[in-house]
């Protein structure tokens, strides 16, 4: 089936007609910068432009930087705020005005691995880590997806959380050599083997094609490789995800978009605030470009 894939991330909205069954591009690729702020409208808007540039009639499939649950947005880590608890399938669905079908980024890249690159066959526990702005998770068990892992909020080394402490981002902030930001890696995937004893790691993201200069800065006893499809994965797999679900509930998506599960007390974007704070507290996030000391290694 023909999809049109996209892939929504901190700086740019990338997308592809993407045939679901071969995983193959089948046009080219087109980027246009995300709008800053990225809240709900600006995103909605650049991504109708994005599917009028194609002029595209018929499902799409978007991966999206954020736990997205039953197509409702419940984290925003590296995005705008104002996500949190947005029904994104129905938004988008409805401003594009035709069927969009949402997954989390790193499940989507995950599915596109898993399906047609370095997982294909791949039975055991196949753990994807993706290293951009943030780090992105996805988990399959005997080539089965568990949904929405959030592994670059895991806190290890001194409290750091792991997005905080090794994701590109935070290299190119903080201007770490790749040896230096292998380190930190390599702490970081040891904690998960230890945690989750994988049989494979997928690396994918921006610094995935750096792979080799930073891979011999940890052992592991788990097998570990780059992802084959590149920086296209998101967007192939978003595609996938949609077809699938396409399949399975084709008017799903297309229901004008209504506010989430209505809060108790006061507005939503009260409880949005709230939401924002507890996590705020718990991860203790500090600006990208301001990595506490102790964290240099
Ligand atoms: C988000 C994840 C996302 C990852 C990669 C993290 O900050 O919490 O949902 O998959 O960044 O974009």
């Amino acid at each position: 089936m023909m999809i049109l894939g996209v892939d929504i991330g901190g700086s740019g909205i990338k997308g592809a007609l993407i045939d679901t069954e071969t995983g193959e591009l089948k046009s080219d690729r087109i980027r246009i910068e995300t709008p800053q702020p990225a809240t709900p409208k600006a995103v909605a808007k650049t991504l109708k432009e994005l599917v009028d540039r194609f002029e595209w009639k018929g499902p799409v499939g978007c991966g999206f930087p954020a736990t997205i649950h039953h197509g409702i947005a419940y984290t925003a880590a590296n995005i705008d705020k104002e996500w949190i608890n947005v029904p994104v399938d129905k938004l988008f669905s409805s401003v594009i005005g035709q069927p969009c079908y949402v997954i989390n980024d790193a499940d989507a890249a995950g599915i596109a691995e898993m399906k047609f690159g370095a997982g294909k066959n791949e039975k055991g526990v196949v753990m994807m880590l993706t290293i951009g702005t943030g780090i992105g998770s996805a988990i399959f068990v005997n080539g089965e997806l568990h949904p929405n892992t959030e592994l670059g909020h895991l806190i290890f080394k001194k409290g750091h959380i792991a997005e905080h402490y090794c994701s590109d981002s935070v290299r190119q902030n903080k201007d770490l050599k790749w040896n230096k930001f292998g380190k930190r890696f390599g702490k970081f995937l040891n904690y998960l083997e230890f945690l989750f004893n994988p049989d494979l790691f997928i690396i994918g993201g921006g610094c995935s094609k750096n792979f080799d200069k930073f891979s011999d800065q940890f052992k592991l006893r788990t097998r570990i490789t780059t992802a084959k499809t590149l920086n296209y994965a998101g967007m192939i797999g978003a595609a996938v995800n949609a077809a699938e679900q396409h399949a399975k509930a084709p008017a799903a998506a297309e229901a004008p978009a209504e506010p989430a599960a209505k809060p108790e007390a006061g507005t939503e974007k009260e409880a949005a605030e709230q939401k924002d704070k507890k996590q705020k507290k718990a991860e203790k996030p500090e600006p990208r470009k301001a990595e506490p000391e102790k964290a240099a290694k």
